[in-house]
Order: structure tokens, then C-alpha cells, then sequence
């Protein structure tokens, strides 16, 4: 037990909205215990970039990475907005943390809560969590253009899958799967067709399955991975992929457990080396953003994956029963995001 020093980037739109709830149900989360957090707050995202044009500078990259972890709202601006053209905050900012802190594992966790009314007419028991990888695939930023804007212009985007990327992400899986109770891991890719990526995927979880015994493992196609997810979510325990059909999947994912509003993520650095970085799911919702009316708990639930992954076992446990309690109990009432906070703090520091 110590001081954790929380780097704290709340970002645009409803990024400072939720996270504002966040540290809240952080707060109360912790109250009474030794736990404390010391928060550094950061000014990034699109509307400081418009103030000073910059997006993330040396300077905040390194005092960022002197924290213990890191909360972030949401980044970017409306989309299409013409001075943001070329800023390209997500990839410059947020992609730039996960690349430059080696968030490797890119947790996003489904659970379709009771009480939590789902799209699907019969959902089950949904309780799966992606394991995304989270720096490498098309991310990385390898490609280019010739020729732009002629009828001859080629773009290419080249997906970036190494043996030593894809065996640390997919041991991170086996382990996650043997420690749930079902132990089920489904690899997603599309082996049909990206051959050379698909292949290097489908050897290493043969080749890691074997120190995984207890652990059974199945493989679908991305396209397939999609029919099941509506069809029949509660098949899945852990789904390893890479990092674009593990963006793709994870807001299909949030929209079938009970909407956006819900998904919560970590972008971990299981080494440790890096502070690891928790955030919803969801972006800067430019369409609600200053209404007061974005709902919170994703923003509470990543509070939650943070004191979990910082070993705070019982205080991430708070957390997930209060937010549980308060979506059992939800209905249809629209409440704004401070009143979904306040009931939530309060069953926090209710001692249920
Ligand atoms: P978005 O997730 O911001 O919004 C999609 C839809 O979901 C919108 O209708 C929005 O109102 C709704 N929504 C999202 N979060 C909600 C919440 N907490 N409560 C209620 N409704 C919610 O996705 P988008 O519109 O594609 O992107 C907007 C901006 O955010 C873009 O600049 C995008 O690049 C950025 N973005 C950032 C992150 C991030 O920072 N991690 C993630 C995704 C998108
Ligand atoms: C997410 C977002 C990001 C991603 C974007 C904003 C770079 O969609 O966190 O899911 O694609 O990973
Ligand atoms: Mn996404």
C-alpha cells in the first residue's frame, strides 16, 4: 500500500463528463482504507490541440509515463471537422500512449448484467472479455500513397503481426481463459484469407495450447465471429484477435450488452514497465457532448478494472456491485450522467 499516482486525461467532448463520475466512484471507493491516489490532471485531446497545436509532446509523454496508471475519458473532435484534418489525434494521441507504453493487451470485458435490456431477443448468459492486441496489426501506421487524389492513386496499409507481438498477447489469453471458470479461448481472425498473418496466429495458439491443458480452443472467422456474437453470445469466454477485428468486435460486443454506455476497457502493459491505461469503450460523442445526459458507468467500470489491476481486489469488487445494482434497477429512466454517478457512489459507500 502506497500513494498511486494517477495520471488523469480526461480528453473532449463527454470524456470529461464521464470521468468527472469516475474519480467520484474512485473516491469513494478507496474511502477508509490506506489506498490513496495522488491525480495529475492533462490537458490533451482535440481542443487543446485547436488552442496550442499540439497533439503530444515529448514532454507530456514522458511525465505521463511517470504515473502508476492512467484514466482517460475519450479523444477526438467532431468528426470531419476541417481544422482537425491532419492533427489525426487518435492516432497521434491515444494510439501514440498505447504504442509508446506498450499496452500490449487490450482488455474488453461483456457482461450482459441482470435487469439489462439487450437488442438481442434471447441473449443468455453473456460473459465474455476480448483480449485485443494493442500495437501492432494495421495500426501501426505502415503504409502510404503514390499518386494521390489521380485515378492512379494506390493506398496501402500494411497489417504488422510479429512471432514475439503475437505470443506475448496470446499467452496473456491462455492465462486469462485458465483462470475463468468455463477456460474457453476462441482465436478470431480470417486464416482464409490473410494467410500469412492468419497462419502465424493459428501456430502460436497451437503451440501455446499445449502448456494449456485445462484450456479448450476453438477458432471462427471474423465474419462468422460476428453471426455468433448475435446469435448465440453466451458461446464465448475469451476471444483473442488483433487489433482491428478487436476494435470492430468490442463496440458490436458493447451494443449487445446493453449499449456503449456499459463497455469498459484497459489498455494493460502486463510487463509493468509502462503505467497501463483504463478507459470506456466509447468516444467523445460529439452528438451529446455538454448536455449532461452521457451515461457513466463505462467510465465507472474502467475505475473498477484499474483498482483490480492494481491488485485492489475488494475495491474493483465495490465498484462492479454497486454499478451492477444500479443498472439492475435502471429501467427505462433517463437520468443525467451526475445522477447515475450519485446513485452509484451511494451504493459504493453503502457497505452492501
Ligand atoms: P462515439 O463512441 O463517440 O459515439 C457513437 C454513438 O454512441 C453516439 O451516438 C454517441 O452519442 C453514443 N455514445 C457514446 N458514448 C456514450 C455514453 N457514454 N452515453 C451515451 N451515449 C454514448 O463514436 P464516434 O461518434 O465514432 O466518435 C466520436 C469521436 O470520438 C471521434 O473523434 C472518434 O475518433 C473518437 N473516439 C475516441 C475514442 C477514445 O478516445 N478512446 C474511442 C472511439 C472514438
Ligand atoms: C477504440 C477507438 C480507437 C481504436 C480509435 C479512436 C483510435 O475506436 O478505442 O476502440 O480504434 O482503437
Ligand atoms: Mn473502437
Amino acid at each position: 500500500v502506497g500513494t498511486v499516482r494517477l495520471a488523469v486525461i480526461p480528453g473532449d467532448g463527454i470524456g470529461p463528463e464521464v470521468v468527472a463520475e469516475a474519480l467520484r466512484a474512485l473516491d469513494a471507493a478507496v474511502a477508509g482504507t490506506e489506498i490513496a491516489f495522488e491525480q495529475t490532471p492533462f490537458s490533451l485531446g482535440a481542443a487543446r490541440y485547436l488552442e496550442t497545436g499540439d497533439v503530444l509532446t515529448d514532454d507530456d509523454l514522458a511525465a505521463i509515463k511517470d504515473h502508476d496508471a492512467i484514466l482517460l475519458g475519450a479523444v477526438g473532435g467532431v468528426p470531419g471537422d476541417p481544422r482537425l484534418v491532419g492533427a489525426n489525434i487518435e492516432r497521434g494521441l491515444l494510439l501514440k500512449l498505447r504504442f509508446e507504453l506498450d499496452h500490449y493487451v487490450n482488455l474488453r470485458p461483456s457482461v450482459l448484467h441482470p435487469g439489462v435490456a439487450s437488442p438481442l431477443a434471447d441473449p443468455g448468459d453473456v460473459d465474455f472479455v476480448v483480449v485485443r492486441e494493442g500495437t501492432e496489426g494495421p495500426y501501426v501506421g505502415n503504409g502510404g500513397a503514390i499518386r494521390v487524389g489521380t485515378p492512379a492513386e494506390v493506398a496501402n496499409e500494411v497489417s504488422v503481426n510479429t512471432a514475439y507481438g503475437v505470443e506475448r498477447v496470446v499467452r496473456y489469453a491462455f492465462a486469462a481463459a485458465s483462470a475463468r471458470p468455463r477456460k474457453k479461448l476462441t482465436l478470431v481472425h480470417k486464416t482464409n484469407v490473410l494467410v500469412f498473418a492468419g497462419s502465424l496466429w493459428k501456430r502460436t495458439v497451437d503451440a501455446v495450447a499445449v502448456e494449456y491443458p485445462d484450456v479448450s480452443v476453438d477458432y471462427l472467422h471474423v465474419d462468422a465471429a460476428t453471426i455468433f456474437l448475435v446469435t448465440d453470445p453466451a458461446r464465448f469466454d475469451v476471444i483473442v484477435t488483433d487489433n482491428l477485428f478487436g476494435d470492430i468486435l468490442t463496440d458490436l460486443a458493447g451494443a449487445i450488452s446493453g449499449g456503449i454506455g456499459l463497455a469498459a476497457s484497459g489498455n494493460i502493459n502486463p510487463d509493468g514497465r509502462f503505467p497501463s491505461m483504463f478507459e470506456p469503450v466509447h468516444g467523445s460523442a460529439p452528438d451529446i457532448a455538454g448536455k449532461g445526459i452521457a451515461d457513466p458507468t463505462a467510465a465507472i467500470l474502467s475505475v473498477a478494472l484499474l483498482l483490480d489491476h492494481l491488485g485492489h481486489r475488494e475495491q474493483a469488487a465495490k465498484v462492479q456491485r454497486a454499478v451492477a445494482a444500479d443498472i439492475a434497477e435502471r429501467g427505462d429512466a433517463r437520468r443525467s450522467t451526475s445522477e447515475v454517478g450519485d446513485a452509484i457512489v451511494a451504493r459504493i459507500g453503502a457497505h452492501e
